[in-house]
């Protein structure tokens, strides 16, 4: 069994009866054909595609969800000297990217059930040197917009949405990427809109911080030779931006069947009721980018699946705060964190195999594996 199957992906037929590898294969083709191998048509017909489905009015498609941070900080003038406050709780890029401007993450604890920003715990982390608030909205569910937006509007901030983990999932009927003042996604093979390489986009309303975006992501090139701000050659390919258009007539069903999937793991677990399943806050629609559910003896456990046949992973086993690069003296951080929710979920969560073509027979064969191995971790670890 995969963690995540992206062969069985090829094989998936699309409404006009193609499989996406015979889309794809046609789209890489086309670039081949007209050869404008960086910004090519495609890359502004997925910002396109892509805009219209998240229901904003700008897209800037960048090389990676990484580089999407970076360009939405950059944009909104992030520099050194300025705090940014984020969750503890996510991949390094969330962190890295405001390190990287010089710039200090400032860490909010995690919610204990939806593994978000605690938006309750916000308001006292914001100071004069705040610029910017970064939620991540991890495992596939959207944090706490309504209050997080609320707060930052009092105090005048933007939010940047990191949604890497969370394309195609929704909160109070409105998209992920549209969430905030700007929204970010990768198209890291893996995530929920995966490509066959490295990419990612930017979202948001705003005419002036998307014109921004798209400079910063291009050299800061304002006309040819012409460079008006500092920036990064952080533009997504033309065979990338092919590769994703090939596969996206696919996409809403995809997300459709890892809501189902999502669904249909929880039911069982929670019918066995050895361990906690992924709880969706009111109104959020999950792309179970992740399935993670909690467990104690977790290096057993992950043991007594391996041993099954059925991967895990742990997303993820060390906090933000701290990973070694971001170590306080390395970030001129003296704010000291507090994240005590963080650090007891990051030592219990365990991700299932996670993807929309997990067959019915495989779910019963994890959930089979993972209840009899917590019995019997349980048992021994008593014993
Ligand atoms: C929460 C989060 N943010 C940012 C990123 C970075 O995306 P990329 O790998 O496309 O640079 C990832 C990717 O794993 C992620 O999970």
């Amino acid at each position: 069994m995969q963690f995540i199957d992206l062969a069985a992906q090829q094989c998936q037929q699309l409404p006009d009866g193609r499989t996406i590898r015979e889309a794809v294969d046609a789209r890489i083709a086309s670039v081949l054909d007209h050869g404008r191998f960086i910004l090519g048509p495609e890359v502004e017909e997925l910002e396109g595609t892509l805009s219209a489905y998240v229901g904003v009015n700008h897209c800037i498609a960048v090389a990676s969800g990484t580089d999407a941070l970076l360009s939405a900080l950059m944009a909104l003038g992030v520099r050194a000297g300025d705090e940014v406050i984020t969750t503890p709780f996510s991949f390094i890029s969330t962190a890295e990217t405001i390190a990287l401007l010089g710039a200090t993450p400032v860490y909010v604890d995690i919610d204990p059930v939806t593994y978000n920003l605690d938006a309750s715990k916000l308001e006292p982390a914001i100071s004069t040197r705040t610029k910017a608030i970064i939620p991540v909205s991890l495992y596939g569910q959207p944090a706490n917009f309504p209050v997080i937006n609320a707060i930052a509007e009092s105090h005048g901030l933007p939010v940047i949405e990191d949604g890497a983990q969370s394309f195609g999932s929704e909160k109070n009927g409105r998209r992920s990427g549209s969430l905030s003042t700007i929204g970010t996604t990768s198209f890291f093979p893996s995530k929920p809109f995966g490509g066959y390489g490295d990419g990612g986009a930017c979202f948001t309303d705003d005419p002036e911080l998307a014109d921004r975006m798209r400079r910063v992501s291009r050299h800061g090139q304002a006309r040819r030779y012409f460079h008006s701000d500092i920036g990064v050659n952080g533009r997504i390919d033309t065979l990338q931006a092919a590769i994703l258009l090939g596969k996206w007539p696919n996409f809403e069903q995809e997300v459709e069947a890892r809501g189902r999937i999502g669904a249909a793991y929880s039911r069982k677990l929670q019918a066995a009721g050895v361990t906690t399943t992924p709880q969706l806050a009111a109104g959020n629609k999950s792309v179970y980018s992740q399935y993670t559910v909690q467990v104690d003896c977790r290096t057993e456990v992950q043991a007594a699946l391996k041993d099954q046949g059925i991967p895990t992973a742990v997303h993820y086993p060390t906090l933000l705060c701290q990973q070694p690069a971001l170590r306080c003296e390395h970030i001129s951080c003296s704010r000291g964190c507090s994240t005590p929710v963080a650090q007891s979920v990051s030592q219990r969560v365990m991700s299932l195999p996670m993807h929309p073509w997990l067959s019915e027979a495989d779910q019963d064969r994890v959930v089979n594996a993972l209840v009899t191995a917590i019995n019997q971790t349980s048992v021994s670890f008593a014993a």
